[in-house]
């Protein structure tokens, strides 16, 4: 797919196809309104015959009209003039792109960025059609022998600008696609199976990323060094596994020697619970739970893309949970890499054991700010639902940051309390801290174990358990939240 900005008149341009907005009661916008007075009216008649009511994401083909070069005009509803919400102008843009796709056109202008949405600017409705356009165009294929790509997809999608903005418009369509290519990586990595995604390929697909951009530097410890480090949480959770445990690290240097954001991603590649055994229903889904390191893949790809300046580390601890004769049993001790010891309540709360020495280990980097990102708790889906991902952090002006990163992408998050109050909660007797803390508040008490080992830099957590990927008939890897890292360290540099 490629983006272009062109500024030549509407009626004149010569793509297949071009998508205008027009809005309830047969308002048109201000491309439409050209179209209209172009064609002698073709627009307005369509509208008065009630063939579409502008409901945002309806959409109506016209074809051939008198005096406009493309031979299609495909009307898009934005809802009520002056009313549209980013839901409605995403149902719009993706109700287009998805039609686009399926079409025989296969070059189109988008007119939509002239929608009217509050507080957002037309170089964000560039950008957000882009990375709705990426969304609407990704197909998982491959474990699927019987797929067949659409007969003539969208390949070539330009937006209408003037001199003025232009070079804005050219850049929000750049961003944009790399942000909708690092969900696309990211959402293929959730949706494909527990037997082939592995951590082993998890360390693949690192590996060929640090391959195709020399700015990325990937490294794999192997369960001997991270033995040598003394990781014994983590390597308690793998140990019931017949995969090998991978602990990826990618490294991005485009910010010279300015301290890094280190990402940290939960890489979990198939949940079973352990002895904890979580139950037959539904358990499928246990393959996304490496959607936090599928996520910092992403993250650090889109970066590389736009060759960013800043330095940004990855850290993907990457592992099974599964129930063996060698895992870890209810009521076993174990001691982290940072010599705290953990008593192993339930054996199904592994993330948090994986992540607490990936977190430690992140210490070496010396960061300037640490963010996990991880499908931490079924408790915070029973809290947020599927919309928003819940943020605890250490330092309040990085969850600013964060909260701010996701209403400017529209990919938010919402902040639960991480106050001393709850950490009483992981008291064992015969450990330093427990590993589970009781059924109230769950997502928060899993971010108190959290941190527990993050004393030492600014952090944040972010648990995606409900937001990462979608269940039921739509059931698939989301690509968040791709978007609001990206946002933040776009924000970060001052882009
Ligand atoms: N990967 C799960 C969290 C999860 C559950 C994500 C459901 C998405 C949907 C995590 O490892 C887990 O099992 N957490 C337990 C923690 C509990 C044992 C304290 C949970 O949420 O039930
Ligand atoms: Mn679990
Ligand atoms: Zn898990």
């Amino acid at each position: 797919m490629q983006y272009f900005v062109s500024s030549d008149v509407l009626s004149a341009q010569a793509s297949d196809c071009v998508a205008v907005a027009i809005f309830e009661d047969g308002k048109l916008s201000p491309s439409a309104e050209a179209l209209n007075s172009a064609s002698q009216d073709k627009l307005n008649n369509c509208l008065a015959r009630g063939d579409i009511s502008g409901k945002a994401g309806q959409l109506l083909l016209l074809q051939d009209l008198p005096g406009i070069n493309s031979p299609r005009v495909l009307l898009v509803g934005a809802g009520k003039q002056g009313d549209t919400t980013e839901n409605d102008f995403n149902s719009a843009s993706t109700a287009m792109a998805k039609w686009l796709n399926e079409s025989a056109a296969q070059n189109a202008i988008s007119c939509l960025s002239e929608i009217p949405v509050a507080k957002r600017d037309d170089a964000w409705k560039v950008r957000q059609t882009v990375i709705n356009t990426e969304t609407a165009l990704y197909r998982y294929s491959q474990t699927k022998s019987q797929f067949k790509p659409v007969d003539k997809p969208l390949e070539n999608l330009g937006f209408l600008a003037t001199a003025a903005n232009q070079a804005d418009f050219e850049q929000a369509a750049k961003t944009g696609a790399a942000i909708g290519h690092g969900m696309n990586t990211a959402r293929e990595l959730g949706n494909l199976p527990g037997n082939i995604c592995t951590p082993t390929y998890l360390a693949e697909q690192a590996i060929k990323l640090g391959q195709e951009y020399p700015s990325v530097k990937v490294d794999v410890l192997e369960e001997e060094d991270m033995a040598e480090l003394g990781m014994g949480s983590f390597l308690s959770v793998s140990r019931g596994s017949r995969q090998p445990a991978k602990l990826i690290t990618m490294n991005y240097g485009g910010g010279g020697d300015s301290k890094p954001v280190v990402l940290v991603g939960k890489g979990l590649t198939f949940d079973a619970g352990g002895i904890s055994l979580k139950p037959a229903q539904g358990m499928d889904e246990m393959k996304y739970d490496m959607c936090g390191s599928a996520s910092v893949i992403g993250t650090l790809q889109a970066l590389a893309e736009l060759n960013l300046p800043i330095n940004v580390i990855g850290v993907v601890p990457s592992s099974e949970n599964m129930p063996d004769g060698d895992a870890n049993k209810p009521g076993d001790v174990v001691t982290s890499m940072s010599g705290q010891t953990i008593e192993i309540l339930n054996t199904d709360a592994e993330g948090r054991l994986i992540l607490c020495d990936a977190l430690t280990y992140s210490e070496r980097f010396d960061p300037d700010t640490v963010i996990d990102i991880a499908t931490l708790t079924g408790a915070v889906i029973v809290a947020l639902g599927s919309n928003a991902t819940g943020l605890m952090a250490n330092n309040q002006d990085l969850a600013d940051a964060l909260l701010k990163a996701g209403n400017d992408s529209y990919d938010r998050a919402w902040q639960l309390p991480l106050w001393d109050d709850y950490q009483k909660q992981l008291d064992s007797n015969f450990a330093d801290i427990a590993n589970v803390g009781g059924k109230e508040a769950g997502s928060v008490t899993a971010a108190c174990f959290l941190s527990r080992f993050t004393k030492k830099f600014k952090w944040a957590h972010l648990d995606i358990a409900g937001t990462a990927w979608n269940g039921g008939k739509e059931k698939g890897a989301t690509g968040r939240p791709v978007t609001l890292l990206m946002q933040y360290l776009l924000n970060k540099v001052g882009k």
